[in-house]
């Protein structure tokens, strides 16, 4: 596993830097007064290549002893961004801090460790990191013991390293999506060497499993793939992420398995494209739906996944979530554009006509399914009469929820070389009409739910009233009922009384009622 590269300058002034050593592949340099080691940078070029080489799974990860009470008496906190993936990242690296002795904290105050496990989708969410390290700056400067860190996909741009290392130098550890594993030794490097450590590896390549995971709660997610090929030309995540690599069967079918006996009731089985799942094994023909068919041979109450690209989602995978069980009747099936024109320029590989129909398969095979999606509007060149063809499309499918984005050039990625027309005027009145229209299609959706009796899996307290409980369905709809704590982790019958835009509420059955409901 590498991805070095020594190509640093084209993001990175090294005029005036001077090499103070050369070992083992690190090279540390003077650069402005501090000293940076660098074991890796990222590459974009060695990001976007997908090579054949073996897909390697390494099952020999533990924290070395000398480790394990490294951080006793410290304290760590992680701040995260960006989607479920690294939620679970962040589940990850929480695991290996507490094999490592340190404990978790909300106070920023006595954190010992600070990492901003980092986002790059959208512009926005990389300003948001670059507003947080602002305002640690300061708190560096009161604590010079104090380790930042910034990992997760941000990490794997060029150029955000390079904005690190030149203007926020104060940042002690850079490290990338590829090199997770690799955190208690970073640590050790940045905590002892006094340099800002940089380690991001360009290409994936491997599997590393058995990384501990401090998960709460009582739903539970699990990465099934990592990775994506799809290449959409406005999305990063190919780069930060690297090449589709899909865990081996019986790993997946294990970790579930071992939830459901430590008592989760809900998985929630992750990857940028799930439906390419198994594609890239070599020895079996072992695919997303063959996965699913398994899922539901385990005894934990609830299945869901995300996220899944319309072009790979086959007939079996349909037939297999038409069985039920505890395969849920929710799809989150991102369609990004009503338009076939700009679908082709997206490069989503399907047109307009084939979302349709496998709307219709699925709503053929699963009627009470609930479809959910991602919208990006003003995508460049897309015209009023294109918009209007997403709205349209939401309309005959009948989505029940929409993420919905503006476009946001990603360097590095074929669109933001397109030229970006449409004004920002007109990009912000095509997602204040979106969302006016999911808006409608959200409520549309919840008033024809008045009067059922639904299966809630009650999930917490409400903030303002500790009285009212929230929950979700099986189709992910919240749902709000009166009730007591103990009901926290429990699945409860509740029959919809009120349809509100974002969510209901309910009243819950007689404990006579729900045994009825049940059986
Ligand atoms: N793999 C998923 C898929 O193909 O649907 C999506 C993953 S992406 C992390 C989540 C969503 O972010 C996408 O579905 C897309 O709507 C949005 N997104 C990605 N790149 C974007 C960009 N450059 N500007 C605006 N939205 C973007
Ligand atoms: Fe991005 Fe497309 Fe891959 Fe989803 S499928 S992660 S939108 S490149
Ligand atoms: Fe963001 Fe990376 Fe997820 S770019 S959306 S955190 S895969």
């Amino acid at each position: 596993m590498t991805g070095n590269t020594k190509d640093y300058s084209k993001y990175f002034d090294f005029s005036g830097a001077k090499v103070i050593s050369e070992e083992d592949g690190k090279t540390t340099y003077r650069i402005k007064g501090r000293n940076i080691q660098i074991n890796a940078a990222p590459n974009y070029k060695e990001e976007k290549k997908r090579g054949k080489e073996d897909i390697e799974v390494h099952y020999d990860f533990v924290i070395p002893e000398e480790m394990s009470v490294f951080g006793k008496g410290k304290y760590y906190i992680i701040y995260t961004y960006g989607c479920q993936m690294n939620e679970h990242d962040t589940e990850v690296m929480k695991g290996m801090f507490e094999g490592m002795g340190y404990t978790a904290t909300e106070d920023r105050n006595i954190a010992d460790v600070i990492l901003l496990n980092t986002c790059a989708v959208r512009e926005n969410a990389e300003d948001k990191v670059f507003g947080e390290l602002g305002h640690l700056k300061h708190l560096k400067l009161e604590k010079p013991e104090l380790i930042l860190g910034v990992c997760g996909c941000m990490s794997q741009e060029e150029s955000v390293v390079g904005r690190i290392m030149q203007k926020h130098s104060f940042v002690d550890l850079i490290f990338g999506t590829h090199n997770i594993h690799r955190l208690p030794h970073l640590l050790q490097d940045a905590m002892f060497g006094k340099e800002m450590v940089v380690e991001v590896w360009s290409k994936e390549g491997d599997i590393v499993e058995n990384l501990p995971k401090k998960r709460e709660g009582m739903r539970a997610w699990v990465n099934i793939m990592y990775g994506c090929d799809k290449f959409c030309t406005y999305c990063i995540v190919p780069y930060t992420r690297g090449k589709e690599r899909s865990r081996r069967p019986e790993d997946v079918i294990a970790e579930v398995r071992d939830l459901a006996r430590q008592g989760f009731k809900e998985i929630t089985l992750l990857g940028q494209n799930v439906n390419a799942y198994g594609k890239d094994f070599e020895d079996i023909q072992y695919r997303f739906g063959d996965l699913m068919n398994d899922m539901a041979k385990i005894d934990i109450p609830r299945i869901r996944f995300t996220t899944s690209h319309p072009r790979d989602f086959d007939d079996h995978l349909i037939e297999v979530l038409a069985g039920r069980g505890n395969l849920v009747e929710h799809i989150h099936l991102p369609v990004q554009s009503g338009s076939t024109e700009v679908l082709k320029r997206m490069s989503r590989k399907y047109t307009r006509e084939m979302y349709l129909e496998l709307v219709g398969k699925i709503k053929k095979a699963i009627p009470d399914a609930a479809l959910t999606s991602d919208v990006i509007v003003g995508f460049p060149g897309e015209t009023d009469e294109q918009f209007e063809d997403t709205v349209s499309l939401l309309r005959e499918v009948g989505v029940q929820s929409v993420y919905t984005y503006i476009y946001s050039p990603r360097a590095g990625t074929p669109a933001a070389d397109m030229e970006d027309n449409i004004t920002e005027e007109v990009k912000k009145k095509r997602l204040a009409r979106l969302n006016a229209v999911v808006a409608e299609l959200s409520l549309e959706a919840h008033i024809k739910l008045k009067g059922q009796v639904l299966e809630v899996l009650v999930e917490g307290q409400s903030k303002n009233n500790p009285n009212v409980l929230s929950g979700r369905t099986r189709t992910n709809k919240l749902v709000h009922l009166e009730g007591p704590q103990e009901w926290i982790g429990q699945f409860i019958q509740v029959k919809v009384t009120e349809a509100q835009t974002w969510y209901v509420k309910g009243e819950p059955l007689e404990m006579s009622q729900r045994q009825e409901a049940v059986s």
